[in-house]
């Protein structure tokens, strides 16, 4: 396994649409594989294949808290075929947008259907922090980050932040 660098905002990948997986076969199950211990490593709760500049609709997430038991969900080609009426909100975060969170009010349950890590078909029903999860997660394979629900003002500052942030980055590089 290896770490995957993890693609920070603003970058023309991450509004990018996603690829559907064809073939659920080795090469799926290795990236899945990186981008879970890409994801532990950060750390984060969810992380999108784009993010790891891989435009695929993979998607790893676990939202277990104890770090002796990791509970890891891994979606393939996930929908979401329905969601609550009733919202929920919960302050987010995102790998690609270091240290920046916001309020953001999503469905408050969800059911999704997906293709597991042995290419079986599943459907899971999701609610609490888990639906705001996947619901993330399904944005970033749609071009969409959480910064997009706040107000013009709002995430032009984080973007600005970001660009600068970005720049410290490279000279620490250099
Ligand atoms: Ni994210």
């Amino acid at each position: 396994m290896s770490l995957k660098n993890i693609i920070i905002e603003p970058d023309p990948i991450l509004r990018k649409e996603s690829e559907h997986v064809e073939n659920i076969d080795d090469n799926i199950r290795k990236l899945l594989d990186n981008m879970l211990e890409t994801m532990y490593a950060a750390p984060g709760i969810g992380l999108a294949a784009v993010q790891v500049g891989i435009l695929k609709r993979v998607i790893v997430i676990d939202i277990s808290k104890n770090e002796e038991k990791k509970n890891p969900l891994f979606l393939i080609n996930p929908e979401i075929i329905s969601k609550s009426k009733k919202t929920s909100v919960y302050e987010e975060g995102c790998l690609s947008l270091p240290g920046h969170f916001a309020e953001i009010e999503r469905p408050a349950e969800c059911q999704i259907k997906f293709v597991d890590y042995n290419g079986k078909e599943k459907e899971l029903l999701a609610n609490g922090l888990l639906a705001t999860c996947i619901q993330h997660e399904v944005d970033h394979l749609n071009g969409v980050l959480f910064i997009d629900y706040l107000s013009k003002l709002k995430k032009d500052m984080i973007i600005k932040k970001l660009i600068k942030h970005k720049k410290e980055l490279n000279k620490v590089v250099l």
